[in-house]
C-alpha cells in the first residue's frame, strides 16, 4: 500500500516496478563485463528461457467472494517467523554492479526482515554483513571446498555470525559453460572479485601463505613492462580488486588458491553425513532437481532443499526449476522445508511456486538489478515490489495466506 500511496501522490518509484524495465535500466547501469556475469546463463540459455516458460505456461484461477480483507504473508522457516515467503538468494561477486556490494544487500534484506543468504563468493566478509543486519535473519551458503579445514572454518564463522541455516550448493561443483563471460575473456573471479569471504578466512589465508612459501607464484612475478601498462589501464576502468592483486604475489596466489579449492567435484552423498556432525545449523541442499535426489536428501537427514537450476547458469537444456518443483514438492514436502528459485520475477510467480508446494522462494537477479540501479534502497525496493505484488495477487485470487495456496489454484 505504501507503493500505491506513492503512486497516487504522483511520486515515481526509485526502481521501475515492471521487472522488464528494471532489467533494461540495470543493464544500462552496468559495465558490459558486470552485465555478462549477472544476466548470463549456461550455453544457449535454453534453461533460462525454460524457467520463464514454465511460469508462463501455468495460469492462476482466481476465486471470488472470500473475505480477503486481512491477509498475512508470514511463514515460519526453521523456527523463525518471517514477514513474507521470500529470501535474498546467495549471489557472488556483486561488487561488479555496485561498490557497496553485499553490505548494501544485507541492509536491504534487514530492512524488509527477509533472510539474506550470504554467498560463499561474497565481496564482503559475512561478519561485516551480519554486523549491518542487527538481529535480522541471515543464512550462509557453502561451496564445499576441497579443504576440510576451510569447510569447518566457514561453518564456524557462519555460526558465530548468527546464520540460522547453511545452504550447501550442489550444482556448482564446477562453473557452468557461460559464453557471455567466456567471450569477454574475463571470468569475474580472475580479478579477485567475489573472494573476500575466502581472503578474510584464517584457514584460507594460511593456505595462501603456504603456497607463497612454496614459491608457486614465482613465474607470475616476472611481469613485462607492456603487461604492467595494460593492467594499469584496465585497472583505471575496474579499480579496486585488480590493483590489490598487483601489489604482491600473495593476492594473486589467493585467486589461484580460490580457483583450486572453492568446490569439490568428487563430493558424494556419503560426505553429507559428516556435515551433519559438524554443524548444529539446519542444512539445506541447493540445486536439487531430480525426484530421486530429493528422496535421498530425506534419507540423508537434511532439513531442506532448494529446488533450483541456479537461474539457468549451470546446465544448458536443464529441466525448468518450476517443473522440477511440481514433481519434488509432493514427494518430500511433508518431511523437508522446500524452497524454490530460478526465474521468480513477480508476485504472481511467487504464488505459482507456493501453489506447487514451495514453503518460500529465493530471488536472485531482480535484487541485483535493483542494487545496480540504486544500491541498498534499489535492492530493497526490487524485492519489496515482488512482495507487494504477492500480497495483492494473493488477495485478488481469494487467499488470505500462503498456506491456502494449493496446486488446484493453477491450470496448465
Ligand atoms: C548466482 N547464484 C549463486 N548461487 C549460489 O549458491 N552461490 C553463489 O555465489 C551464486 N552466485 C550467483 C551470481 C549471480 C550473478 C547469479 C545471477 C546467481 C544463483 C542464485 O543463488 C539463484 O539460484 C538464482 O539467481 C535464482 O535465479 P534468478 O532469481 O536469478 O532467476
Amino acid at each position: 500500500s505504501a507503493i500505491y500511496g506513492a503512486g497516487v501522490s504522483g511520486r515515481r518509484p526509485r526502481v521501475p516496478t515492471d521487472h522488464r524495465e528494471l532489467e533494461r535500466r540495470a543493464r544500462r547501469a552496468c559495465s558490459p563485463r558486470a552485465w555478462a556475469y549477472v544476466a548470463g546463463g549456461a550455453g544457449t540459455e535454453a534453461t533460462m528461457r525454460a524457467n520463464r516458460a514454465a511460469f508462463d505456461r501455468r495460469s492462476i484461477v482466481p476465486r471470488t467472494l472470500r473475505d480477503v480483507s486481512r491477509r498475512d504473508l508470514g511463514v515460519e522457516l526453521f523456527g523463525r517467523r518471517i514477514p513474507a515467503p521470500v529470501l535474498f538468494a546467495p549471489v557472488g561477486a556483486v561488487e561488479l554492479v555496485h561498490p557497496e556490494a553485499d553490505l548494501a544487500v544485507a541492509r536491504a534484506a534487514a530492512e524488509l526482515g527477509l533472510p539474506y543468504v550470504f554467498s560463499n563468493q561474497a565481496c564482503v566478509p559475512m561478519e561485516d554483513c551480519a554486523a549491518a543486519m542487527g538481529d535480522a535473519p541471515r543464512w550462509f551458503q557453502l561451496y564445499w571446498s576441497t579443504d576440510e579445514d576451510l569447510v569447518d572454518s566457514l561453518l564456524a564463522r557462519a555460526e558465530r555470525s548468527g546464520a540460522e541455516a547453511v545452504v550447501v550448493t550442489l550444482d556448482t561443483t564446477m562453473l557452468g559453460w557461460r559464453p557471455r563471460d567466456l567471450d569477454l575473456g574475463s571470468l569475474p573471479f580472475a580479478r579477485g572479485e567475489g573472494i573476500a569471504q575466502y581472503t578474510s578466512d584464517p584457514r584460507f589465508r594460511e593456505m595462501v601463505r603456504e603456497r607463497v612459501a612454496r614459491g608457486s607464484g614465482g613465474e607470475d612475478v616476472r611481469i613485462t613492462f607492456a603487461a604492467v601498462r595494460a593492467l594499469l589501464s584496465m585497472s583505471r576502468r575496474f579499480p579496486g580488486p585488480l590493483l590489490r592483486n598487483l601489489r604482491s604475489p600473495e593476492p594473486r596466489e589467493a585467486v589461484r588458491t580460490f580457483l583450486d579449492t572453492y568446490s569439490r567435484p568428487s563430493l558424494t552423498w556419503a560426505d553429507l553425513a559428516s556435515l551433519r556432525e559438524r554443524t548444529k545449523l539446519p542444512i539445506v541442499l541447493k540445486g536439487v532437481l531430480h525426484p530421486d535426489d530429493a528422496r535421498r536428501a530425506v534419507d540423508a537427514g537434511v532439513d531442506g532443499v532448494v529446488v533450483s537450476n541456479h537461474g539457468g547458469r549451470q546446465v544448458d537444456g536443464s529441466v525448468a526449476a518450476l517443473d522440477a518443483l511440481a514433481e519434488i514438492a509432493p514427494l518430500v514436502g511433508a518431511e523437508l522445508t522446500v524452497l524454490f528459485d530460478s526465474g521468480i520475477r513477480s508476485g504472481g510467480d511467487v504464488v505459482k511456486a507456493l501453489a506447487l508446494g514451495a514453503d518460500a522462494v529465493c530471488v536472485g537477479r531482480p535484487y541485483v538489478h535493483g542494487l545496480a540501479l540504486a544500491g541498498a534502497a534499489g535492492a530493497r525496493d526490487a524485492v519489496a515490489d515482488i512482495v507487494a505484488e504477492l500480497d495483492l495477487t494473493l488477495g485478488l485470487t481469494g487467499h488470505a495466506s500462503p498456506a491456502e495456496l494449493t496446486p488446484d489454484v493453477l491450470r496448465g
